[in-house]
């Protein structure tokens, strides 16, 4: 049996990864996804996936450490995905970012140090935590690798929260497996889009305004670049990485995740237009809010090199694909 903790697996990347698991260890497959639903929905989707009789769900939340006598043990692979994540909670809500991120991680690795040490353990970092040195020093080279600064480049600006939660997790992650001699793994990923990806995200809000044909349309931060990887490719990269024999070693390896594909916020909005086949008479730019970076291009030779990945999913495909599922499934909230 091939046994395997998600946590945050009602959220966007959970629900796409389980189904991921599912398709390729087959009946080989025991999946223990534990989420408190606090961001992740018990909607279709996951009702479905939850009638499979491979997959267990546990609601529970990782801060309260009651919680932690609840998971039981023998597991292969441990993806800690749990967080709080989406821009808006950065600005409004810093310090519960602040407090679930660390507590919810330095307790999972509590526990996997004295149930579970013969598994792996994965850490989403993000992005976020080296935005801050390419704002700061300017300095850093793109597409960005792995061994660079990590910096909060104003700790006063709520808008880093997230990104200090993810820098210090890279940390604990890195010298608890060095203290106690297990597997791990971070990484970190570039922009994820697809269904089921909450409401908050550019790609979603893209489509939801689409869908609704707001008139006119506004972008934020327009001109600034990103990439973007489509979730079955991104999960597969999980995946890929952490079955790999590769990233058994100690120290534990970082590795970025994300497509190639350069893009603005004003092409991204007018790719939509054209896979949609609907446009705006008239756009409305919008300056992006402070401390948000121009720039991010991830270097993914390490994750090439490691397990051969390429993306498979095109971009238009992608944008269809999520446009198709966010016509069909309104923010409702
Ligand atoms: N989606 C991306 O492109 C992206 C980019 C960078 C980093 N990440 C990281 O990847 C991870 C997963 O991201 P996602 O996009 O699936 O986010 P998500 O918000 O959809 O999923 C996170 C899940 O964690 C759950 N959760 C939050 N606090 C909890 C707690 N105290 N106890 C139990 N469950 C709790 C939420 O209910 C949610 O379902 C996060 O750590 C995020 O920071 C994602």
């Amino acid at each position: 049996m091939k046994k395997v903790l998600i946590t945050g697996g009602a959220g966007f990347i959970g629900y796409h990864l389980s189904k991921r698991l599912l398709d390729i260890y087959g009946n080989d497959a025991e999946l223990v996804l534990v989420d408190n639903l606090q961001r992740g929905r018990m909607d279709d989707d996951f009702k479905n996936l939850l009638k499979d009789p491979r997959v267990k769900f546990l609601e529970l939340d990782l801060t309260d450490q009651n919680s932690y006598k609840e998971l039981g043990d023998g597991y292969e692979h441990v993806y800690h995905l749990a967080a709080i994540n989406g821009t808006r909670h950065f600005y409004e809500r810093p310090h519960e970012v602040m407090r679930i991120n660390t507590l919810s991680l330095v307790f999972m690795l509590e526990w996997f140090k004295k149930e579970n040490s013969i598994g792996k353990f994965l850490f989403t970092s993000s992005n976020e935590a080296y935005a801050g040195a390419l704002n700061f020093f300017g300095l850093l080279p793109i597409p960005t690798p792995e061994r660079v600064q990590l910096v909060v480049e104003d700790t006063y600006n709520p808008r880093w929260s997230y990104a200090a939660t993810k820098l210090v997790g890279e940390l604990f992650l890195i010298h608890y497996a060095k203290m106690y001699n297990f597997r791990g793994l971070i990484i970190r990923p570039h922009n994820f889009y697809g269904p089921r990806a909450g409401y908050d995200h550019v790609i979603p809000e893209f489509s939801q305004r689409i869908a609704k044909r707001v008139d006119p349309f506004p972008i934020y931060g327009a001109d600034e670049t990103r990439t973007y990887c489509y979730i079955s490719d991104a999960v597969r990269a999980m995946q890929s990485l952490m079955d790999s024999p590769k990233t058994d070693t100690l120290p534990i390896e970082t590795v970025h995740i994300g497509d190639f594909h350069e893009i603005t916020a004003s092409e991204l909005a007018e790719k939509m237009f054209k896979v949609t086949g609907w446009r705006p008479k008239e756009i409305d730019i919008k300056f992006a809010p402070p401390g948000s970076v121009k720039r991010r291009l991830a270097d993914v030779s390490k994750l090439q090199a490691l397990t051969g990945w390429q993306p498979e999913v095109s971009l238009d495909d992608g944008l269809k694909r999520t446009y198709e599922w966010y016509k069909a499934h309104p923010d409702k909230s």
